[in-house]
């Protein structure tokens, strides 16, 4: 099968050792690959790779214009091959068709193209220091960068970390998650096809261990970008301090969604279950904790309930589909120890808390929609990172009160407010920690506006300009324009 293999110089290869391992279909179990697995000796090659590529390749000389032009020529291939790409989306994570074809892969195209254009755009600035001197910056690229993401949106995922690199200039070692390897090796056929010098883009799927972990320790990385928990974030920080590589970091969150007692419940109440329902849950900003105001709760939570309830579950590829399986048989496990933990806790189980009784569904890693009311804020399913279909509701009265509860958590990622009261909606958005604040919407994450974790949600900003800090070392420049200006041992 085409595009199984590692991507190393340019090159589809066997793992060193012919190691491979399965990625399977979450749908119903089945084997849909057998993947070249790397581990530290293909790692090694991968950087080594590009490392040649970024300090002696064409690369390094190519203009700006000329980077932007190949990275609008992978966009345009993505287009050419979006319906393919969703497909295979669909089937390696277990996602809808209907997010992979309306969601991800337009945005994964988005992406190449704003990123295509800010290739040239990525400038210094002249500085008025005293004295007769001009003084500039240089934005240089930051060099090799490894980057370890997650299975949630393979593609996206990969289009986030790749395009910003390569439009900065730097090389990339990418390593996409054991869970769903499929759709990052497409985007490196297509990069070979888009003719990215050898060495430029180099795909390894493999493990955390010892794939990630090589990557993420390698001396001759410059920088780490990971997404994934905020338990091996913590772990790639402690790596990259070996070397000091720059490290930036998209983790998890437990955001809050909050319905104020002014909210326009015929946008509120879709709105919040697309915050918690879209991709089964598997979202880091998920709106995972839903705070509603006393006054409407009742109003509210039934027709949340209801809409909840109709959320349609079944094969991914169906178009119809509107809720798919989890990604593994370890998610579906970790989702159902929470549900236990909740009850345990005490909380109320109002809906769902198991996996669909269908016959047609037994095979795949399904678990319905499922809602917890009577949640206490300190409570273990309101403070952790479920990743699932979850929702855990907390009733508030007082703003005050409701701030400190949503700014409770190790996490700051972001957060929802539903109100028709612009006053409060911003007095709220500035005391909420969190890096993306949504009013009277949800999950909206366009590649031209930055995103990023507060706290243990994270280090650094993706997309947007905010990136090329990420994949860019600032150089400062001082030319002396005087005559006579160091005399001070004469
Ligand atoms: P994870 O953090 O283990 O995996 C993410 C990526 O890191 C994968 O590519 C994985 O191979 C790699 N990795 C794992 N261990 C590593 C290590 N020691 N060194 C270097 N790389 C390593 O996430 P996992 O286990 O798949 O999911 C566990 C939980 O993490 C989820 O239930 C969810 O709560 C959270 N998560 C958050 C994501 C986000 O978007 N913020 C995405 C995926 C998971
Ligand atoms: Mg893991």
């Amino acid at each position: 099968m085409v595009g199984r293999k590692l991507f190393i110089n340019g090159e589809f290869v066997d793992s060193n050792e012919g190691a491979t391992f399965e990625s399977i279909n979450p749908a119903n179990g089945e084997v849909i690959a057998r993947v070249a697995e790397a581990r530290e000796e293909d790692i090694d090659r991968a950087v080594q790779a590009a490392r040649k590529a970024f300090e002696e390749g064409p690369w390094p000389k190519m203009s700006a214009t000329d980077r932007g032009r190949l990275l609008r020529r992978i966009a345009d291939l993505v287009l050419e091959r979006r319906k393919e790409l969703a497909r295979l989306e669909t089937m390696d994570v277990g996602k809808p068709l209907r997010d992979s074809s309306k969601v991800d892969l337009p945005l994964v195209v988005d992406c190449f193209q704003y990123f295509a254009g800010m290739a040239d755009k990525v400038m210094g600035e002249t500085i008025p220091v005293p004295g007769k001197f001009l003084d500039f910056t240089l934005r240089e690229p930051v060099g090799v960068v490894g980057q370890i993401i997650p299975w949630n949106y393979p593609l996206l995922m990969a289009a986030w970390k790749m395009a910003p690199a390569l439009a900065a200039g730097c090389t990339v070692v990418l390593k996409p998650a054991e869970q769903t390897p499929i759709t990052a090796l497409e985007l490196a056929k297509i990069c070979q096809e888009a003719e990215v010098p050898p060495g430029v883009v180099n795909v390894c799927p493999g493990f955390g261990e010892p794939a990630g972990a090589a990557l993420a320790s390698h001396p001759h990385v410059d920088k780490v970008a990971f997404t994934g928990s905020t338990a091996v974030g913590k772990l790639i920080m402690e790596m990259g301090a070996k070397n000091l590589k720059r490290v930036s970091l998209e983790l998890g969150g437990k955001s809050p969604n909050i319905v104020l007692d002014d909210a326009d419940l015929d946008e509120a109440v879709p709105g919040s279950l697309f915050a918690i329902f879209l991709n089964s849950g598997q979202v880091c900003a998920a709106g995972s904790r839903l705070f509603v105001h006393e006054k409407i709760y009742d109003s509210f939570m039934d027709r949340f309930l209801v809409g909840a309830k109709k959320i349609k579950i079944g094969d991914p590829l169906d178009r119809e589909t509107q809720l798919g399986p989890l990604v593994s048989a370890e998610q579906l496990e970790k989702v159902e120890i929470y549900i236990q933990i909740g009850q345990e806790e005490g909380a109320k189980l109002v809906l769902g808390g198991k996996r669909p009784d269908h016959p047609a569904l037994a095979k795949g890693f399904y678990f319905e929609p499922t809602v917890f009311v009577d949640v206490d804020y300190r409570m273990r399913i309101a403070q952790e990172e479920i990743f699932g279909p979850v929702v855990v509701v907390i009733r508030f009265s007082d703003e005050e009160e409701l701030i400190r509860m949503a700014n409770s958590t190790i996490y700051g990622l972001a957060a929802g407010i539903w109100t028709t009261n612009v006053k409060r909606a911003l007095n709220l958005a500035k005391a909420i920690k969190a890096g993306n604040i949504w009013i009277n919407t949800y999950n909206m994450i366009p590649n031209q506006a930055p995103f990023g974790g507060f706290k243990e949600s994270g280090v650094g900003r993706e997309m947007s300009r905010h990136v090329m800090d990420l994949y860019t070392e600032v150089k400062n420049v001082m030319v002396y324009l005087g005559k006579g200006g160091v005399r001070w041992f004469s």
